[in-house]
């Protein structure tokens, strides 16, 4: 898709993933909206980007994606991007009984929440001439890890679901992405790290950047990033490699 010219708008644009995108974006000319649910980083953000927008939302709650609707489309009616990137990640073990309150929020904010916000904006973009819904999965999507069975089993049904997304929307100008990231050093999962100093791990954000945005600009609409091609290409292999 052409990467300029763009009205965006990006779940959790506060850091990491979202953050990249949303300055990368900014910078190549287009309106990048971002949300998040911390406040402190969003009005940073807007002070320290012109012409970024910024609006609080938690993703997590029904009725608040509905207003992020609601206000984005009445606000910014040429939006013609959405990027589902908002997400968390948690350890669950499946041996004891589990913690339900922490399964329901990481399905709700990284599977009910991309697909509602998809069936929310379809029609919308569906008017425009160049749109895009870009989905955030992973490359767990394709082989998990076995000690957050919660988080890799949304992201297989994120990728499970743009397909479906993809075929609904074949007849519009809607382009439907799915880009699967490896592991990249960013904040996910900083509320199971006891060790606050302790990093994510994985690749820098740049070279991730440089590769998704390669995807985005060539219509490689299922892109697996870096070492997520391979996740992709020998799920079976990768799951015994990754679990030992
Ligand atoms: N980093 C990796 O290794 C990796 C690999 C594969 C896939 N991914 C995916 O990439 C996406 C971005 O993750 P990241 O690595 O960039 O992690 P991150 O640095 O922790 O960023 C997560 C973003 O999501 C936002 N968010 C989380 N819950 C939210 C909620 N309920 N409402 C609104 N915003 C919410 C956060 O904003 P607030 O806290 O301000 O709300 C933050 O901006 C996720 O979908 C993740 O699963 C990451």
């Amino acid at each position: 898709m052409n990467i300029t010219g763009n009205t965006i708008l990006i779940t959790g644009g506060t850091s990491g993933i979202g953050l990249a995108f949303a300055e990368e974006f900014h910078k190549q000319g287009n309106k990048v909206i971002i949300c998040g649910r911390r406040k402190d980083r969003l009005a940073h953000l807007e002070d320290a980007h012109k012409g970024m927008i910024t609006r609080e939302c938690d993703i997590e709650k029904t009725e608040q994606r509905v207003d992020l609707f609601n206000w984005a489309i009445t606000n910014h009616p040429d939006i013609n991007v959405l990027i589902n990137n908002a997400g968390i990640q948690l350890v669950t073990d499946l041996t004891k009984p589990v913690n339900l309150d922490g399964v329901h929020s990481e399905i709700e904010t990284n599977l009910v929440a991309p697909i509602h916000l998809a069936s929310l904006f379809a029609s919308h973009l569906a008017t425009k001439n160049d749109s895009a819904i870009i989905n955030i999965s992973s490359g767990l999507a394709f082989a998990p890890i076995a000690f957050m069975p919660v988080y890799c089993a949304t992201k297989a049904a994120i990728h499970s679901l743009t397909m479906s997304l993809r075929h609904q929307l074949k007849n519009t100008p809607v382009k439907v992405f799915e880009i699967a990231p490896p592991s990249v050093d960013t904040e996910l999962g900083h509320q199971r790290r006891t060790d606050k100093t302790q990093t994510h791990g994985g690749i820098p954000i740049h070279e991730f950047l440089n590769e998704a945005m390669d995807a985005i600009k060539y219509d490689l609409l299922e892109a697996p990033i870096g070492h997520a091609k391979g996740l992709r290409a020998k799920r079976e292999e990768m799951f015994d490699v990754m679990n030992k």
